[in-house]
């Protein structure tokens, strides 16, 4: 039976990994994988790692002296994973699609949350404070909504937007076909939108995508709502556009610095984070640990999924979904594929 090494495993993960798996010997590591980690994986033939692993090269060659092959990433992301590295070494599968209307729809919750400012309303009737003073919102029906990448889970999002009657925008270095989506250029959604909503992957071009320019050039009074990766926004940017109302609020599922904070409970410690502090402690921003993905749904997907990537691994079947540092062009895999190869090397 091949040992698989799961890391950063929390009761959600193993009890769909159990429920799904009948073939492989599975050892739950709380740990995340770094170059500390990996060599608790020494002896397995594979190892299934998340979105705050930090799988460097030193992490990887640990692996691979240990003997794992294959780096099954339980999510879509991919960022944190050094694929130069692996190439050659360690073949690295994900999981593409485990729930973009899950992601959407957190999306629009904390947009609709910020917007009708429904967690200062649960507070206050908890209290028995039946008052309205401060809560007004406004109509999201007829407002435009900029969408900044419009793949699954953007045109999921696309798709809840115009059910609210919003006028939709987007921008995408690879517009989809068919879809009827108005694209512009960066400039002009950044002017025209009265919501801002990042659905595109982190990549160099990515990077702080909203920066301090791109702040400047926004509506004054826009929501930004962020469900990918926390550095597509320069933090202490945001907290000036706050700061100076450039900006109405902030719905964040995702934090540039959260890989060694999201997913645990530092409740009772002092957390030495100064711009997580100040957006954390204004009531016009929301912010959840990375939490979009989470639904039922979404956990049995991965789980499936991850096994089934591990299967092909295993039986020497087609990799349809790994992906190295050549596929990697902010759409996935391409080329690799489309040379008829059953895997990228
Ligand atoms: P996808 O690959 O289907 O779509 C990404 C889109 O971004 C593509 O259309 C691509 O052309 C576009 N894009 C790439 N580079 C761009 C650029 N420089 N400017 C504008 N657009 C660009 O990915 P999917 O499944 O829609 O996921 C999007 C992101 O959501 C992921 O990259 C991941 O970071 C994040 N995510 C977050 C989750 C959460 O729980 N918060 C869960 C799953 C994904």
């Amino acid at each position: 039976m091949k040992k698989i090494a799961l890391f950063d495993a929390k009761p959600y993960d193993k009890e769909y990994f159990d429920k799904l798996n009948t073939k492989y010997e599975i050892e739950y590591f709380e740990n995340k994988l770094t170059a500390k980690t990996a060599q608790l994986a020494r002896g397995f033939d594979g190892v299934c790692a998340f979105v705050n692993d930090d799988i460097d090269k030193a992490a990887i060659d640990t692996l691979y002296d240990g003997g794992v092959r294959v780096l099954a990433m339980r999510c879509a992301g991919y960022s944190n994973v050094d694929f130069k590295a692996a190439f050659g070494k360690i073949n690295v599968v994900r999981v593409p699609a485990y729930s973009p209307n899950g992601v959407a729809e957190h999306a629009m919750a904390l947009l609709q949350t910020l917007n009708r400012k429904i967690h200062k309303a649960y507070n206050r009737t908890r209290d028995f404070n039946f008052s309205l003073v401060g809560l007004t919102g406004i109509n999201l029906h007829g407002k435009t909504v900029g969408v900044i990448g419009t793949g699954k889970i953007g045109q999921a999002f696309i798709d809840i937007c115009r059910g609210y009657g919003m006028r939709v925008i987007a921008y995408d270095l690879y517009p989809a076909k068919d879809k009827g989506i108005e694209y512009v250029d960066l400039d002009t959604l950044l002017r025209e939108s009265d919501v801002i909503s990042l659905h595109c992957p982190l990549t160099e071009q990515t990077h702080h995508i909203l920066d301090r320019e791109a702040f400047q050039k926004m509506k004054k009074g826009a929501f930004i709502v962020n469900t990918s990766r926390g550095a597509l926004i320069d933090s202490k940017e945001l907290l000036n556009a706050l700061n100076n109302e450039t900006i109405r609020g902030a719905g964040l599922d995702v934090y540039e610095e959260e890989a060694n904070l999201f997913f645990e409970d530092f409740s009772g410690t002092m957390i030495r984070d100064d711009v997580l502090a100040l957006l954390v402690s204004r009531p016009n921003v929301i912010l959840t640990s990375h939490q979009a993905f989470l639904t039922e749904e979404a956990l049995e997907n991965i789980a499936e999924t991850t096994l089934q990537n591990l299967d092909a691994f295993f039986d020497d079947e087609e990799l349809v979904n790994e992906v190295c540092y050549q596929c990697v062009d902010g759409k996935g895999k391409v080329q690799c594929k489309e040379e008829g190869k059953k895997r990228c090397f």
